[in-house]
């Protein structure tokens, strides 16, 4: 115990002495299931880079988003706090939403801010627009931003082209709202943006920043959620074709590879050693998708749900000299990454309520979590109903059950939307470390000794539902079309105007 102190603290004050704070990347993935990445055991994704920091870094096994769509999941990793608190819920924002994460809430950028850190962010927001970009990253602590506000299939599918240029994309997207825009801070830069060569403006962006930082020998954060992965995919010349697992594969091997343009600018510029970079997922695989949707490999069940396959994400932590190598059975939760992030750079935590836990000992020491539980809320938190399952230790409770319109298509019915709400008393109990697919649930009659845990995991749903304080719904405020990013806002007829180069 002490030793670990110990070494904790040696490495922070070492960290400091050399006046050299590390730098921090937080790379986070869409709708990309725990199946998903070559290091994860899929057969047939190509994900070099990504296998190269899992291997030389260390690879968690039981981490969890905190929602299973978007906008919450978003709203929890850069503020270390269930959606609940911050009201983005229920659901994911729209182009036109009124509301967004609240400008009160501590974002990690806003948490680095004061010590001199240079922060960025690229590519999918998805936590607001609002009124003249009152809810942009800019406003939320990132020094600049370049990207696509939201999902990219929240527009018209008409310039989602896939490569070669004439292939159309796959399905249907957003009709009746303005085509999907790419923002340089608050300004439009294209629109529609040209996805073609999308990945390649966030790498040159990514890598030109790490480059000024190191040169200016300013720490740095950079946060780069990619719409790589989401529906409908899409990638450029250097990856449509070259993965052999169709357009799926093609859309992560572009997200691949500019992780390797990201490491390759971190060791040119010497910073590669004093930079920890993370690596995670918003929520679990869009199964409706077939093919084109992810994978959640063992787990069951996908997006939508508060089955394990729409909430326990790949995560890889990387920082070479101060990980070493190795696989984390650990409970770890994106709430976490806030508090830790803070600790190593010794920035102060926001005097908010936090449901994070600082992971350091994890990745210096791969020693043992501070998590005691996971909680599971569901796509529409509601006070009447609180936490649909939670996990403590090796076991998950699920008091509530739902199938998702997300996880259509697979052969489990339990994952389909015509699976309704069930509740479940005593609670549905699973041992995640025997039974990973949630496939067996425990009785009580064949396991007397379970009594008590069950009791103590009832309690700790009580205790924490009542404690729980909900922030006022962001999403419930509701769309103004007015408020859809637009080119030449005072163009006719709307939508279909909205359109710049
Ligand atoms: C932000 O402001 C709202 C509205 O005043 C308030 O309810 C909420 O508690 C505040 N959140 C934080 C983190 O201070
Ligand atoms: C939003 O921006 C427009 C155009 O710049 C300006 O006319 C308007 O006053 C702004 N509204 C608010 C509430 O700031
Ligand atoms: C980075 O750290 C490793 C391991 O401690 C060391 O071998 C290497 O020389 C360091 N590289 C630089 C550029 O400091």
């Amino acid at each position: 115990m002490f030793s670990v102190f110990f070494a904790t603290l040696i490495l922070v004050l070492a960290v400091r002495s050399l006046g050299t704070s590390p730098n921090f990347i937080l790379l986070f993935a869409d709708d990309l299931g725990f199946g998903d990445l070559g290091c994860y055991g899929h057969p047939s994704s190509l994900t070099p880079n990504l296998d190269r920091l899992a291997s030389d870094g260390l690879r968690f096994t039981d981490f969890y988003c905190t929602s299973p769509v978007c906008s919450p999941s978003r709203a929890s990793l850069l503020t270390g706090r269930y959606q609940t608190r911050s009201g983005v819920y229920p659901g994911v924002l729209y182009p036109g939403s009124r509301g967004g994460l609240p400008l009160n809430e501590t974002t990690i950028a806003e948490v680095l801010k004061p010590l001199g850190y240079a922060t960025a962010a690229i590519g999918k927001w998805h936590l607001g627009l609002g009124l003249n970009g009152t809810y942009l990253p800019t406003r939320q602590g990132f020094d600049s931003y370049l990207g696509v506000p939201y999902s990219h299939d929240m527009g018209p599918c008409q310039n989602l082209t896939c490569f070669p240029p004439d292939v159309k994309c796959y399905g249907r997207c957003d009709v009746g709202v303005v085509t999907v825009p790419l923002m340089n801070n608050d300004v439009i830069e294209q629109q529609p943006v040209n996805f073609l060569d999308l990945e390649r403006a966030y790498s040159d962006f990514a890598t030109d920043f790490i480059t000024l930082s190191a040169r200016r020998q300013q720490p740095f954060f950079l946060y780069y959620p990619s719409h790589h992965t989401h529906y409908p995919q899409y990638a450029g010349p250097g990856a449509a074709g070259h993965s052999l697992r169709g357009p799926f594969g093609d859309a992560l091997l572009e997200f691949d590879t500019t992780v390797g343009n990201l490491l390759s600018s971190l060791e040119q510029n010497g910073v590669l050693n004093n930079t920890l970079i993370f690596f995670t997922a918003d929520n679990g695989p869009e199964l409706m998708r077939m093919s084109r949707g992810g994978n959640a490999g063992s787990l069951k069940c996908g997006k939508g749900t508060t089955y394990e396959g729409g909430m326990r994400e790949p995560a890889i932590a990387y920082w070479p000299g101060t990980i070493r190598p190795g696989v984390t059975h650990e409970l770890a939760s994106t709430l976490d990454i806030l508090p830790t992030i803070a600790g190593f750079a010794g920035a102060k935590l926001p005097s908010v309520q936090l449901d994070g836990v600082d992971m350091t000992d994890i990745l210096v020491n791969h020693g043992k979590s501070k998590r005691e539980a996971m909680m599971f809320y569901p796509t529409d938190p509601s006070e009447k109903y609180g936490i649909f399952a939670l996990r403590l230790g090796k076991y998950k409770a699920h008091f509530y059950t739902r199938g998702a319109a997300h996880s259509e298509t697979t052969p489990d019915q339990a994952c389909h939307i015509t699976a309704f709400l069930t509740a479940h008393d005593p609670p549905l109990l699973f041992d995640l470390e025997a039974d990973p697919s949630e496939n067996y649930p425990l009785s009580l009659q064949e396991h007397p000794e379970l009594k008590l845990l069950l009791e103590k995991i009832q309690s700790l749903k009580t205790q924490f539902d009542a404690s729980m304080v909900f922030g006022e719904s962001q999403i419930g405020k509701g769309s103004d079309p007015e408020l859809q990013p637009c080119c030449n806002p005072h163009c006719s007829p709307k939508p279909s105007c909205c359109q710049c180069r």
